[in-house]
């Protein structure tokens, strides 16, 4: 069985009168994440990425079909604690999600409420804001930091929880390009050296091509999947659904599109670099 197993899941927010229908906005979802993988979902404003989010971890209820993290039904409430413990979620704004007025203290908010010893939550927080390099400001107050470091010390509360699995919803929504920068490093760590199972949400499709896996929905349901290769390939699929593709994957469609004779599958400026030099030299 995978680590999450979500199968024919619908879910649809509660009406706010009484004349009005529960609006569906996840339509029949089904979907399986291994332990260990490193998935993007991505999707245009409204998709119900967040929504799914919250899925994941049980803060919301399928209202049918399941969803299974490690063996356990979300809807299982007596597994609720449980299941919060083995997936974690850092949500778009970090200041949502700080709640001390010290960084250690705020990583140390979520092992404090799992009722660990004192020393065992020490030593957490301290290995915690090593792997998100933050450990120098851990006496600093949350508040003075920048918006990366914010974002950082979010992690490091979820990572302090010591999760098989993290879902960031938008995590570098709000960050300048070093700030995305590292909260992207941070996340590569996790999942290769520590083989913590990410889901990412993004709109960055330069993040997307990081994962080991790319998801895409639409209107509550999955349009497509497969590697990023697989998935940036469909350029056509992916503006239908009004979504953009790594600038690299873009200047190629575009090339092909006058007629010149490029790959469809080029992600990043590496190999697009290398494949128009080839092609400059062949012309010369
Ligand atoms: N608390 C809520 N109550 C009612 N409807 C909601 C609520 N949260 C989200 N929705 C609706 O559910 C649908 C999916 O929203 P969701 O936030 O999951 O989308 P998203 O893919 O995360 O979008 P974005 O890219 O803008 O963050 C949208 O139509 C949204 O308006
Ligand atoms: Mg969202």
């Amino acid at each position: 069985m995978s680590f999450i197993e979500v199968s024919d899941l619908c879910f649809g927010y509660a009406a706010e009168s009484e004349d009005e229908a529960v609006r569906e906005v996840i339509h029949h979802l089904s979907l399986s994440i291994e332990e260990g993988e490193f998935v993007a979902l991505l999707g245009h404003n409204g998709s119900g990425k967040s929504t799914m989010a919250k899925l994941f971890n049980g803060m919301y209820l399928p209202q049918s079909g399941r969803v299974v993290v490690d063996g356990m039904d979300t809807a299982d409430e007596s597994l609720q604690f449980e299941i919060r413990r083995r997936v974690g979620l850092v949500q778009q704004n970090p200041d949502n999600q700080l709640v001390a007025s010290i960084v250690e203290e705020d990583v140390a908010f979520g092992p404090e409420n799992l009722g660990l010893p004192p020393a065992e939550i020490r030593s957490r927080v301290d290995q915690a804001l090593k792997a998100v390099d933050m450990y120098e400001y851990r006496d600093h107050a949350p508040f003075k930091l920048s918006g990366g470091q914010k974002q950082r010390v979010a992690i490091a509360g979820v990572i302090a929880m010591e999760p098989k699995c993290i879902v960031l919803d938008e995590p570098t929504a709000m960050l300048d390009p070093r700030g995305r920068d590292e909260v992207m490093q941070t996340i590569r760590t996790l999942n290769r050296e520590k083989g913590i199972t990410i889901i990412l949400i993004t709109h960055y499709m330069d993040e997307a091509v990081q994962a080991g896996r790319v998801v895409v929905m639409n209107s509550g349901e999955i349009v497509t999947q497969g590697t990023p290769r697989e998935v940036f390939s469909q350029v056509e699929l992916l503006k239908r659904h009004k979504l953009d593709v790594p600038q690299a994957t873009e200047l190629m469609y575009r090339l092909r599109g006058a007629g010149i004779d490029v790959p469809a599958d080029i992600l990043d400026s590496e190999a697009c670099i290398e494949c128009l030099s080839a092609l400059c030299k062949k012309e010369a």
